[in-house]
C-alpha cells in the first residue's frame, strides 16, 4: 500500500504516519525528518536545507525529489510506504507519479488532514520533541511525565526552531500557497479521502484505518 498523508503543518501527519507505520510495518518516509537528520549530520544537503527550513520556506523541489527518489528504491519500500510531508508542490507530485511509474508501483490513497488554522498554531507552538528517539509531546495535550524530559529515553526535550510563532505563521502561509493546490490535484485523480484532523489522535487513527479497509 502506498499512501500520502497531506495536510498543513501540525495537522497530525507525523503522529498518524508513525503509528500506522509501526502497526502495518510500512516504512514511514518523512522528508522533514530526512532533512533534519541531514542537518544534524552536518552534510552539504543539510546545510543548504537549513537556510530554508529556519525561515519556514520550502526546500527546493530538486533536493526533496532526489531524497525521496533514492529512498523509494530501497528494498524495504517494495511492499509499500507512507509519505509524510511529500509531495508539497505540484512539481513534486508530478515527479512522484513518474518515479512510481518507473518502479511499476502505484499510489493507493491520499489522505487530506482537515483542520482550522487556530488549532494548528496551538499544536505547533506547544510541540516538544525528543532529539534522540523522536518521541513527540505537547505541553498541554501530551505532556511528558517529568517536565521537558522524554518518557521513553530520558533525554531533554527541545522545541523545533521552526515551531516559533513567527516561523509557524510563515509555514502556514506557504502551505496555502504551495501545498493546498495538491488537494484538488489528487481529488481530480480520484484518490483523495478527507479526514477530520481536529479529533483526538485515537479518533483520527480509527478513521484512517476504516478508510483503508473500505
Ligand atoms: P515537516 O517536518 O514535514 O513539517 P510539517 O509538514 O510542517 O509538519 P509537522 O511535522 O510540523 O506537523 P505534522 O502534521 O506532522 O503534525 P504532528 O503529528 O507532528 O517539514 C519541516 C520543513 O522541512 C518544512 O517547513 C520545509 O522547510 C521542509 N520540507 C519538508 N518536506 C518538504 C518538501 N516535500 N518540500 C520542500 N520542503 C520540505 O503533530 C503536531 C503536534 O500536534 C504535536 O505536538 C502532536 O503531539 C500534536 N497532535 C497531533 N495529532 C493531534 C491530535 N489529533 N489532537 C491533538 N494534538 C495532536
Amino acid at each position: 500500500m502506498i499512501l500520502i498523508l497531506l495536510g498543513p503543518p501540525g495537522s497530525g501527519k507525523g503522529t498518524q504516519a508513525k503509528r500506522l507505520g509501526v502497526e502495518e510495518k510500512w516504512p514511514h518516509l518523512s522528508t522533514g525528518d530526512m532533512l533534519r537528520s541531514a542537518i544534524t549530520q552536518g552534510t552539504q544537503l543539510g546545510l543548504k536545507a537549513k537556510t530554508f527550513m529556519d525561515q519556514g520556506l520550502l526546500v527546493p523541489d530538486e533536493v526533496v525529489i532526489g531524497l525521496i527518489s533514492e529512498r523509494v528504491q530501497q528494498v524495504d519500500c517494495k511492499n509499500g510506504f507512507i509519505l509524510d510531508g511529500f509531495p508539497r508542490t505540484i512539481p513534486q507530485a508530478v515527479a512522484l507519479g513518474v518515479m512510481l511509474n518507473a518502479l511499476s508501483l502505484h499510489l493507493d490513497r491520499v489522505f487530506s488532514f482537515e483542520i482550522k488554522e487556530s488549532e494548528l498554531i496551538n499544536r505547533l507552538c506547544g510541540r516538544r520533541t525528543c532529539p534522540k528517539c523522536g518521541a513527540m509531546y505537547h505541553v498541554e495535550s501530551v505532556p511528558p511525565l517529568q517536565d521537558m524530559i522524554c518518557d521513553q529515553c530520558g533525554t531533554g526535550l527541545v522545541q523545533r526552531a521552526d515551531d516559533q510563532i513567527d516561523v509557524v505563521q510563515r509555514r502556514l502561509k506557504v502551505y496555502q500557497q504551495e501545498t493546498a493546490p495538491l488537494v484538488d490535484f489528487y481529488r481530480k485523480e480520484g484518490r483523495l479521502i478527507c479526514l477530520d484532523a481536529a479529533q483526538s489522535a485515537n479518533a483520527v487513527a480509527l478513521e484512517l484505518k476504516k478508510a483503508l479497509t473500505a
